[in-house]
């Protein structure tokens, strides 16, 4: 039996990116799945990829601002006109917003990030969560966050706020919804090779997809099968967890040290004995030595 079968989910974003890879995947999982998103050329993109493999019926497109609540309203209710109900709903669309030093970040160009990152979050867990409790059967509320909202260094002033405030979105309606068995979670992912990174030249950011311990570059699918996960019973006792998919990005930390190889502590080996007065001995590794 497939993972998601009979299982009906939303996924907003879904003309791009990972948002596109996950629809991929819940299809294949055995789920109906219905792409909101405001690129409506790339929307009828995704729902051909979608045709070609087989999964015409399954799949529809709705227009959708996910800032907007009237939309948001009429992309739950898609879900449960074209399939019947809503199980899942995965909150992932997203744009970089403003960016800029603070004194030259703009209120619009703010208020534009909180709407798009932030406020659709909040709209779309009001409305599908509503959907969901209509059937009485629970569900699943997914968020892309980012590790941006996690730490400083990852983003823009302001999307890495609107992040930040979208994690803890996830641990308070969570806590709100367990009681109906509706489960909210999140993805924080690192570096992935999507068009709103690299906007068609991943050739180009290269340095960047490969900033993190993980040798392979952070693809879409990278964040669809967690998103599939994350969606499937066999995440039935995870709720108001964001996952941090990000090849040990955040693991490296602030990195003081060095990274990889030229980490200061991979060069030599030995006890720190502090101020002690105790001797302190100290092994220079020789690069063939390093195991
Ligand atoms: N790519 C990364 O490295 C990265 C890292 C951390 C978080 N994220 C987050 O991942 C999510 C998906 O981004 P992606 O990298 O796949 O980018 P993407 O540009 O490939 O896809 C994003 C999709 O969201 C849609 N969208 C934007 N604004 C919308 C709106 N107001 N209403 C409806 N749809 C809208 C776009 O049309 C697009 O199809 C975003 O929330 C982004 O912030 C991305």
């Amino acid at each position: 039996m497939k993972k998601l079968a009979g299982k009906v989910a939303i996924v907003t974003g879904g003309a791009s990116g990972m948002g596109r890879a996950t629809v991929m995947r819940f299809l294949a999982d055995g789920a109906k799945v219905v792409v909101a998103d405001l690129n409506e050329q790339n929307g009828a993109e995704t729902i051909s990829v979608a045709r070609a493999q087989g999964h015409g019926d399954s799949v529809a497109f709705i227009r959708t601002d996910v800032a907007r609540e009237a939309d948001v309203v009429a992309m739950a209710a898609e879900a449960e006109k074209r399939f019947g109900r809503l199980d899942i709903a995965y909150l992932n669309a997203g744009v970089g917003g403003a960016f800029g030093p603070i004194a030259e970040t703009s209120v619009e160009g703010w208020d534009y990030t909180f709407a798009v990152l932030t406020r659709s979050v909040f709209l779309g867990m009001k409305h599908t969560s509503l959907a969901m409790k209509k059937h009485g059967q629970g569900g699943v509320i997914l968020v892309t966050a980012s590790i941006a909202g996690m730490v400083g260094g990852g983003g823009s002033h302001a999307y890495s706020a609107a992040k930040a405030a979208v994690i803890s979105l996830i641990e308070n309606v969570a806590a709100e919804l367990g009681p109906d068995r509706i489960r909210v979670v999140g993805i924080a992912p690192g570096v992935i090779s999507t068009p709103l990174v690299h906007r068609g030249k991943p050739e180009r950011y290269e340095k960047q997809f490969k900033q993190q311990p993980w040798p392979d570059r952070g693809e879409p699918e990278d964040i669809a099968d967690v998103a599939a996960f994350l969606c499937s019973s066999d995440a039935r006792f995870i709720t108001g967890e964001t996952v941090k998919v990000d090849g040990g990005l955040l693991a490296q930390g602030v990195a003081l040290w060095g990274t990889g190889a030229d980490n200061t502590f991979m060069k030599s080996a030995g006890v720190n004995r502090g101020t002690t007065g105790e001797t302190m001995v100290v092994r220079t590794l020789q690069s063939g030595e390093r195991k």
